[in-house]
């Protein structure tokens, strides 16, 4: 099994070069599927929104998506307010938006953009109770040793090292709520910045890089997630640096339940 896990296109100020280097990788390697974990536009302009969702469609992979919070109309107060989330599902026709089970893996999505909030930031993102719980009930209709995964634009729980703060409000007792259901797996983006971290041995939070020009501290990158054994994710950074593929690293996880007592949870990293 191997998925590609792309976030944060940003249609209007994307990287062309990198997104011509993802073709031809998931042209070459033909993974399973592509997760796409939102902003896929700059503004939320219709034309953006149809240009990203065109180009998921054109790569040779299934792809599914879940929106992000540059994905309703940016700055225009009244279709935040009334029509937020129209111009993405016009667009999206094609891909996989709902929660998706196949035997080697389910997948549910969250949508944690919000259109306006009681905040004065609303690109931070939020996850409801009620949201928590329809995921984990998706969870629960894994198939057998199926991978059970979580995807969200904002990361459940913020890196410490990320370049930008914040916090996904409900977002650390729903990582936890997630992982006591079986979540093994957390993908987001947001940051445009990559970061792995285990949580309590439980499951892998995967933020991925950034596509697009607003790159922080790092190139352009996405990752690449690859299950060697039952309870294993191997997750596999790759930098795109002047319209190459590059692997940055290659890191492979034991989740609990495979372990041997005393184990380290991370068994091996390679950095090339
Ligand atoms: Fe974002």
């Amino acid at each position: 099994m191997e998925l590609v896990h792309l976030t944060d296109l940003h249609f209007g100020c994307e990287d062309k070069a990198a997104l011509t280097a993802v073709e031809k990788f998931v042209d070459q390697r033909k993974p399973d599927a592509v997760i796409v974990t939102g902003d896929i536009s700059r503004d939320g302009l219709a034309s953006e929104l149809e240009n990203a969702c065109a180009w998921m469609r054109a790569l040779a992979a299934p792809v599914m998506l879940t929106p992000g919070n540059h994905d309703v109309p940016y700055y225009e107060p009244l279709g935040r307010l009334l029509y937020p989330w129209r111009r993405i599902r016009r667009a999206q026709h094609g891909l996989i938006v709902d929660a998706w089970h196949t035997e080697h893996w389910s997948i549910a999505p969250v949508n944690t953009a919000r259109a306006w909030q009681i905040r004065l930031n609303w690109a931070q993102g939020e996850i409801s109770r009620g949201q928590t719980a329809l995921a984990a009930a998706e969870l629960q209709k894994a198939a057998p040793g199926a991978l059970r995964i979580v995807i969200t634009h904002h990361p459940l729980d913020w890196p410490n090292d990320a370049p930008i703060k914040g916090v996904t409000r409900g977002g650390v007792s729903a990582l936890r709520k997630l992982a006591d259901a079986g979540a093994q797996l957390f993908l987001s983006g947001h940051l445009h910045f990559a970061s792995t971290r285990l949580f309590e041995t439980k499951a892998l939070s995967i933020v991925s890089g950034t596509l697009s020009q607003r790159v922080r501290h790092e190139p352009c990158a996405f990752t690449v997630l690859r299950r060697p054994a039952p309870h294993t994710i191997e997750a596999e950074v790759v930098h795109i640096v002047q319209g190459v593929c590059e692997t940055a690293s290659v890191r492979q996880f034991r989740l609990g339940g495979g372990a041997s007592p005393g184990a380290p949870a991370e068994l091996h990293a390679r950095v090339e």
